[in-house]
């Protein structure tokens, strides 16, 4: 049974519930509604292919409390009624640890897809997410190398981990034929040559006075270039009240799809961020990527990609140097960011639950 709940889990699951079905498993997807926006989740499933969900829980928004109280209630109601053999949980959100905690006091096996992540940083939701999650899963699949050493650290046997690359690279190199930057370009009436903005942690947006000088510095990178801004639907409001769209080289769009969102990400001369997803996603399609963290749980995308951490105050300095200097080559790839991180998690699945 596949618990997935916000946008990123969506591109994880997609190519590893394809592989288990080649691979003759019987799956359920619970989706918990953490994302229920038609742009922040149906659009997904319709692109990537993957199957409707036999349940939405439609949990929706809330604080930290409230969100997880509702995905843990909805959640021990349906692995109670359907008993799967096995739970899958995907990334570091909140329908992530939750699924993990219900699935554990129900004596249900958890695998892990995206196992080993850290950024040390224990203000970071998704930190503490990943660290309980890790500790509750009896299958740790892990994306980046370094994850083993952590996960090694905080007492996880290594018999219950396991290196299978990065399915969210699968899902990319599996629809690089659809990443059209012409059409994206033309159908959302895109400048020539622009800048890719996306930001929405909570450390960035959530404080007014933060969101405002994010805003100054955004400005900054937008008198270089234009900046294209699809805008996620935390923090909108507090960019927008800081006059984010209060310069004529910043252009505001709604959340895209997939295949429109990476297409413009690819059409980009450099993209500036605080996902997790796109720092992993630049370094595949060679595009420099500012990520506006102080740190990050993905350091490979530093070591072997286009990434580089920025204060808000370096953003405008390094967005000119990337702009200057273009695309760096892509010589170095992480290990087994191949395409075939979703067969692999399979053939470990199925070993598995033929034990
Ligand atoms: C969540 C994840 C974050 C991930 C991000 C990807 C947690 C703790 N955080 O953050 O790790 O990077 O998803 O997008 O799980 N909202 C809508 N429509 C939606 C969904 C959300 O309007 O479909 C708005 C609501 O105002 C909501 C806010 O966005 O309160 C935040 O949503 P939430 O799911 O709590 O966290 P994200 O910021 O999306």
């Amino acid at each position: 049974m596949h618990v997935l709940g916000a946008r990123p889990n969506f591109v994880k699951a997609a190519p590893v519930i394809a592989a288990l079905r080649t691979a003759g498993a019987e799956q359920a997807v619970v989706h918990t509604g953490q994302h229920y926006d038609a742009r922040m989740s149906e659009i997904f499933f319709a692109e990537l292919g993957l199957p409707e969900p036999d349940v939405n829980l439609g949990v929706g928004s809330g604080g930290h409390a409230e969100q997880t109280a509702a995905l843990l209630i909805g959640l021990e109601g349906e692995f109670t009624s359907r008993s799967p053999a096995l739970v899958m949980v995907y990334g570091d959100v909140n329908s992530t640890i939750a699924a993990a905690l219900v699935a554990a006091k129900l004596h249900i096996p958890v695998a892990h897809v995206e196992a080993g992540l850290r950024s040390f940083d224990m203000t970071m939701p998704e930190e503490v997410n990943r660290r309980v999650t890790d500790q509750l899963s009896a299958l740790c699949l892990v994306t980046s190398p370094e994850g083993i050493g952590h996960l090694a650290a905080e007492g996880v046997p290594v018999s219950r981990t396991h290196l299978v690359g990065n399915p969210m690279i699968d899902t990319l190199l599996a629809n690089l034929d659809s990443f059209d930057t012409g059409r994206v370009r033309a159908e959302h009436g895109l400048p020539e040559r622009y800048v890719l903005a996306t930001v929405h942690r909570p450390a960035n947006v959530d404080a007014p006075e933060t969101a405002s000088a994010l805003v100054r510095h955004l400005h900054g990178v937008a008198d270089l270039a234009d900046l294209v801004i699809p805008v996620h639907p935390r923090g909108r409001a507090n960019l927008l009240a800081a006059g984010l769209d209060d310069h004529p080289g910043v252009q505001i769009l709604d959340p895209l799809g997939y295949i429109d969102f990476i297409a413009a990400v690819r059409g980009a001369a450099a993209v500036v961020t605080d996902s997790g997803g796109l720092q992993e996603e630049t370094t595949i399609l060679g595009v420099p990527c500012l990520t506006v963290r102080p740190n990050t749980e993905r350091p490979i995308t530093i070591t072997h990609g286009t990434n580089r951490l920025v204060t808000f105050e370096e953003l405008v300095p390094a967005a000119r140097k990337a702009l200057e200097s273009g695309t760096p080559p892509a010589d170095r790839r992480p290990p087994l960011w191949d395409g075939h991180a979703g067969p692999r998690i399979a053939e470990v699945i199925m070993e598995y639950l033929g034990e």
